[in-house]
């Protein structure tokens, strides 16, 4: 196991986010998490990377390095596409790094600056960045949703050849089921706050050969859904009524 997790808790200011949180992450697995805005889905993934500590739990990480594709692009304003994606390896030849700017769609566009850049394009920018780090563990958080439809297909071909060749083990973190169901050999379904893992579905069918139209990702998009109608409804529920007002 390359990440493992028991029993995480974390609190800002008297607000808990996470309770009770237990995952884990096999070597070379992609793992896909779902959940809520502000459940505290990036604040997992600040935790796993380091950035930030947990209230309470346990964290084991056993990779040897972590790469982070964070919720916002973080590149660097003064260097270009190229530049943004080679300074974060000394060791990369400039074919790699041209082969990964091509690999995620943005030939061409090498000498462009962030500023210059569609939010689509910068974000692309920051998952060629992020797997050209040398890292056996990669945090990806919504690193799709300023892409459209067909790009987003793409990029999903994309990345599984990325991973194909690289062979990191990702937490991929995102609202759009169907990414999850082509991605996933695990989706984690994350509850409302205090957040923690509600359901775990395994996907066993090979990547490369899934549809949308399987009968077994029809059946767990199903699922996904009424469970997350089930959490806003009772969500409703509580806002409608709240405690004592009935
Ligand atoms: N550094 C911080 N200080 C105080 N509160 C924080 C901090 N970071 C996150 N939070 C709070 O923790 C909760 C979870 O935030 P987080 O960004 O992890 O949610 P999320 O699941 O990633 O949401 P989204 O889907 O919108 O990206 C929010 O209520 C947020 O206000
Ligand atoms: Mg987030």
């Amino acid at each position: 196991m390359i990440l493992t997790m028991n029993n995480v808790e974390k609190s800002f200011d008297g607000i808990q986010v996470l309770q009770d949180l237990s995952m884990h992450v096999n070597q070379e697995e992609i793992v896909c998490m779902i959940g809520p805005s502000g459940c505290g889905k990036s604040t997992l993934l600040n935790i796993i990377s380091g950035l930030t500590g947990p209230s309470k739990g346990q964290v084991i990480n056993n990779s040897s390095n972590i790469s982070y594709c964070f919720q916002e692009d973080r590149l660097l304003p003064w260097k270009n596409v190229y530049e943004n994606i080679d300074i974060v390896n000394q060791a990369c030849d400039k074919k790699t790094c041209l082969d990964l700017i091509d690999k995620v769609g943005l030939k061409g566009f090498e000498g462009y600056y962030p500023q210059e850049l569609s939010g689509g394009m910068r974000q692309r920018c920051s998952i060629a960045r992020a797997f050209n780090y040398e890292a056996d563990l990669l945090l990806m958080d919504e690193p799709f949703k300023s892409l459209d439809y067909t790009l987003r297909l793409d990029m999903i071909q994309h990345l599984l050849k990325l991973w194909e060749s690289t062979k990191k083990s990702i937490v991929f973190v995102t609202h759009e089921i169907d990414e999850a169901l082509l991605l996933g050999d695990r989706i984690l379904l994350l509850t409302n706050r205090p957040t923690k893992v509600s359901e775990v579905f395994q996907i066993k069918k090979d990547k490369y050969k899934r549809r949308l139209t399987d009968y077994q990702l029809v059946k767990i998009r199903n699922e996904i859904v009424q469970l997350l109608q089930g959490d806003r409804d009772s969500n409703l529920i509580k806002k409608s009524y709240p405690e004592g007002a009935c």
